[in-house]
Parts: C-alpha cells; sequence; structure tokens
C-alpha cells in the first residue's frame, strides 16, 4: 500500500516543487517504487523532472475530470527511476469544471486508488494556495510535508497551514496528519535562521524532520536541464541533504501505522499551533523583529 504525501505551504516560492522533485528522486534512488504528481498548472515538478509540460496529450488534469486513468496519464522521469503524473496549464480550468462534479475533493484519491499496490511512496506537489486543487491533494494524503524557510514569515504562515490541516481532518480526511516540518534553503550564518529552527524544534518536537536542507545552487540549476539536482550533481550538498531526507522519511514511516490502518476517526492531525513569529523560546514574551534579520543575504555554496 503506498504511502501517500502531500508537499504543501500555501506560501509561494518555500521550495515545495524542489522538495517533491528531489525526494522523488531520492526515495527512487533508495529503491522506493515512487510516483510523484505535479498538481500543480505551473507544471514546475513536470518540468523540473524533464518532462516537457507543453507535448503533453494527457496529464492530471484529465484525471481530474474522468477523461484518462492515472495508469494513462503517468509518465517516467527521464534520468531518474521515478514516475509522474505531470502536469500543465490545462490544470487551472479544472478548478471551474470541477465545481460541477459531485465529490469533487476527492477525485485524485479516487483516481490514485487504482495504483495504490505499485507504488511504495506517492508525492503531490501542491500549488502556493488553498484552492479545490490543494484540497484534493490534502483529501489524497496520508499526510503532509511542509517545506518551511526559517524566516520571520514563515512562521505567521505556518499557523494558517496548521489550522486549514486541522478543518480539513475535521471535515474531510480523518487520516490526514503532519508527517513533518523541512527545513529548507537553510543558511546558518542568518542569525535569525538558526533561532526560529531552534524555535521549530522546540515548539514542535520530532515533527520537525532532522534534515536541514541548505541553500545550494546547484539544487536551483538543476531544473533547467530537467533533472532533480539529486540526479544532476549527487555530489553537492543540496543533493546529498535530500538523499539524507529520504532516508530519513523512510525510517520514520517504520514508526507509524500502516498506512490503511489509519488514525482513530477523533484524533488530531498531529499538529500544534506554532509560536509566535520570531518569539525567544527563552523567554516566551519576547518577539523579534522581521528587521533583525541579518544584512549578509545567504550566499550559494555547492
Ligand atoms: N535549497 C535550495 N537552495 C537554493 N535554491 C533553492 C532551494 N530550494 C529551492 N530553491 C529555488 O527557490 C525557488 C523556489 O523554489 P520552488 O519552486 O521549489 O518553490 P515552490 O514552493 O514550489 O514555489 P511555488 O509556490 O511557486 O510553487 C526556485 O528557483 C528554486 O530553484
Ligand atoms: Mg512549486
Amino acid at each position: 500500500m503506498a504511502r501517500i504525501f502531500v508537499i504543501a505551504n500555501q506560501k509561494g516560492g518555500v521550495g515545495k516543487t524542489t522538495t517533491s522533485v528531489n525526494l522523488a528522486a531520492a526515495l527512487a534512488r533508495l529503491g522506493q517504487r515512487t510516483l510523484l504528481v505535479d498538481l500543480d498548472p505551473q507544471g514546475n515538478a513536470t518540468m523540473g523532472s524533464g518532462i516537457d509540460k507543453r507535448s503533453l496529450k494527457r496529464t492530471v488534469y484529465q484525471v481530474l475530470i474522468g477523461l484518462s486513468d492515472v495508469v494513462e496519464a503517468t509518465c517516467q522521469a527521464p534520468g531518474s527511476d521515478y514516475a509522474v503524473l505531470p502536469a500543465n496549464r490545462e490544470l487551472a480550468g479544472a478548478e471551474v469544471e470541477l465545481v460541477d462534479f459531485d465529490e469533487r475533493e476527492t477525485r485524485l484519491k479516487d483516481a490514485l486508488a487504482a495504483v495504490d499496490d505499485q507504488y511504495d511512496f506517492v508525492l503531490i506537489d501542491c500549488p502556493p494556495s488553498l484552492s479545490l486543487l490543494t484540497l484534493n491533494g490534502f483529501c489524497a494524503a496520508h499526510g503532509v510535508i511542509i517545506p518551511m524557510q526559517c524566516e520571520y514569515f514563515a512562521l505567521e504562515g505556518l499557523s494558517d497551514l496548521v489550522n486549514t490541516i486541522k478543518k480539513i481532518h475535521a471535515n474531510f480526511n480523518t487520516e490526514l496528519k503532519i508527517i513533518g516540518l523541512l527545513r529548507v534553503m537553510f543558511d546558518p550564518r542568518v542569525t535569525l535562521s538558526q533561532q526560529v529552527s531552534a524555535q521549530l524544534e522546540q515548539h514542535f518536537g520530532d515533527k520537525v524532520f532532522g534534515t536541514i536542507i541548505p541553500r545550494n545552487v546547484r539544487l536551483a540549476e538543476a531544473p533547467s536541464y530537467g533533472l532533480p539536482g539529486v540526479v544532476f550533481d549527487p555530489q553537492s550538498k543540496g543533493a546529498k541533504a535530500y538523499m539524507a531526507f529520504g532516508a530519513e522519511l523512510i525510517e520514520r514511516m517504520k514508526n507509524l501505522a500502516p498506512a490503511h490502518e489509519g488514525p482513530r476517526r477523533d484524533a488530531a492531525p498531529d499538529a500544534a499551533t506554532p509560536p509566535r513569529a520570531g518569539a525567544d523560546p527563552a523567554r516566551p514574551g519576547d518577539a523579534a523583529r522581521p528587521g533583525d534579520r541579518e544584512s549578509n543575504e545567504p550566499g550559494a555554496t555547492r
């Protein structure tokens, strides 16, 4: 039975797609049968996997509106060992068209059921909003992986996201839980990054993944070659971090109940409300200001 995880954060540009693509490639390298679902009309995960989104006859759009099954629309990522259910701008139309469908929020879940025994992991890359598409991602998933940058506004957004996940858990998907928070684009030279990171660890405990993804230029360059960073430059710091994250996720799964068992119907999604942004964990009344961020902008490292 596949573990289905949605990679979500309603904030834009926080590393959702980079995490989806590289985690898919890392899991595949670690021997896991992996499907990456691109649920974003931007089609970045599709292009970043080396698939030309403009030349596709079938995508997740046709799957959602019932004109294709998952197998027909799935292709292999060239140069990597994972499968992709791709997307392009046509998917934006699904938002409007799905409104007329019954059970419109479970279209993806129902479609993925047909390939459940073919994969160990299904990763869903979401757009940066809470749309009907994202809701389909949340309803199809057993868990949420939240990539986040350790900066002031990220914590504010996290609070909204945790509340959204709680509502979805209560109203649509009682299986949904937060698998973990992944610190991405991390630059240890920025003091605020370290503070926010420590705060996350203190508040969320083991819900924060031990692996930290550094800011790394090879990860940013890889999509223009149509490859995940993990494949493009396996020796880069970013690639090694995503490989370590893949291994950590597999390890973490061993401690979770099998996907099909699911939690009690009344169980909470395992999410605490995050701390106020920038507050000093040692002093509950303290709060940092956005201007506290150091002036040394993160540099690219290999
Ligand atoms: N660890 C990293 N180091 C350096 N650059 C990164 C890293 N992670 C992501 N990036 C770059 O940051 C930008 C945003 O990343 P990405 O597209 O993954 O974010 P996203 O959350 O999917 O964005 P959107 O909300 O638009 O879907 C991209 O240019 C990407 O190459
Ligand atoms: Mg994206």
